[in-house]
């Protein structure tokens, strides 16, 4: 299945089915922005998931042959298309996890930052009408600056009165997958055992992955932590540069992004052995929103995991000094856009 290529846990049998001797659940996911680069395979990807149902696809453009060609896939869930202001509404009525692609990707030379002024208020508006759809969904940001737009959520839910820090996520697993791969590489390791927390937030330097914390436990030399860190913090920018113009990371990110909603899906199915890092609000540090390692529950993170950021390297000690001021800077540029809008 494809929860098998996700992760190396052991498939375990569905006991919260309300129908009996029903095994597959039946779980509804809505993607905004599901036309684009990471929309498409993204789609492909949850459309092959046993849990879904329902998948519903919403686009400023574009959509409709998206929904048709996929929805010819033999696969158990029903795909429908929306969109424009008079349907999105009804795309996300009863959904249970909402997966936010939409937005701009950068080009060779920008920072996620640059992206801020015209993503900033397609988050804005499409949370707004998740406030009024379907609050009680979880909600996974993916449209950079993540530092950013994650705050900008936390707020318009705020003022629409519904905001549960608990089910608002900034998707941070690619830095995870990336980080696996790279030292899986690096180590000669098999790929499916390696598992690299990282936290911060989801931008350079903020990206601090815990190579000290690796699984299988594995030593590396002082340089090979300083390359690895480095190659992790700007894997988004390599594939920039590779793509030269034509837009950021789609295919991986599609690959990552269907993991974290396969993640949510079996914690919301009763699995209590789902973990993953994610950029959250957060009591782990000094700042407000933070990238850690949670425990998903059927409610949204049921525990965060303050033993994660103990014990550290010296070197992850100062790195995470360091990226505190920008994480900041990122967090409050967010809160301060979503305060001023009317
Ligand atoms: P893309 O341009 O290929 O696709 C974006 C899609 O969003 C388009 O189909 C567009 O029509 C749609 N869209 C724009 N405004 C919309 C609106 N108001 N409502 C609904 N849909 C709207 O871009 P992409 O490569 O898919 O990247 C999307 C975003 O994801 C970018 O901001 C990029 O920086 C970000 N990203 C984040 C990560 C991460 O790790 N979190 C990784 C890769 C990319
Ligand atoms: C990534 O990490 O690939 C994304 O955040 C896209 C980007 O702009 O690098």
């Amino acid at each position: 299945t494809l929860r098998g290529s996700f992760t190396r846990k052991a498939q375990k049998p569905n006991q919260s089915s309300n129908h009996g001797l029903q095994l597959q659940a039946s779980y509804k996911v809505a993607i905004l922005g599901a036309a684009g680069g990471i929309g498409q395979p993204l789609a492909l990807l949850i459309k092959m998931s046993p849990l879904v149902s329902a998948l519903n696809l919403y686009d400023i453009a574009n959509v409709k042959g998206v929904a048709a060609d996929l929805s010819h896939c033999n696969t158990p869930s029903q795909v429908l298309d929306f969109t424009g202001a008079s349907e999105i509404g009804n795309c996300l009525k009863g959904v249970n996890v909402v997966v936010i692609p939409a937005g701009v990707p950068r080009k060779p030379g920008m920072t996620r930052d640059d992206l801020f002024n015209i993503n900033a208020n397609i988050v804005k508006t499409l949370v707004e009408t998740v406030a009024d759809s379907c609050p009680d969904a979880f909600i996974h940001i993916i449209s950079n600056p993540v530092n950013s737009t994650v705050p900008i959520a936390a707020e318009v839910l705020k003022q629409k009165g519904v905001y549960d820090p608990k089910k608002l996520f900034g998707v941070t697993t690619l830095d995870v997958v990336r980080a696996n791969t790279f030292v899986a590489e690096k180590k000669n390791l098999k790929l499916i055992d390696v598992d690299v927390p990282v936290i911060g937030g989801h931008a350079g330097i903020t990206i601090l992955p815990l190579l000290s914390k690796t699984k299988p436990s594995v030593s590396f030399t002082d340089e090979e932590v300083e390359q690895l860190t480095v190659r992790i913090q700007n894997a988004g920018t390599e594939v920039v540069e590779a793509k030269a113009g034509a837009g950021s990371a789609t295919l991986s990110m599609a690959y990552a992004a269907a993991r974290f909603v396969e993640s949510s899906l079996r914690a919301l199915d009763g699995d209590g052995d789902v973990y993953e890092c994610s950029f959250v609000q957060s009591d782990l540090t000094d700042l407000p929103f933070f990238a850690s390692r949670v425990k998903l529950g059927r409610k949204g993170i049921e525990a965060m995991i303050p033993s994660d950021l103990q014990g550290l390297s010296e070197y992850e000690e100062k790195a995470l000094e360091a990226l505190k001021p920008e994480l900041k800077a990122s967090i409050e540029k967010g809160i301060a856009f979503a305060q001023k809008q009317p």
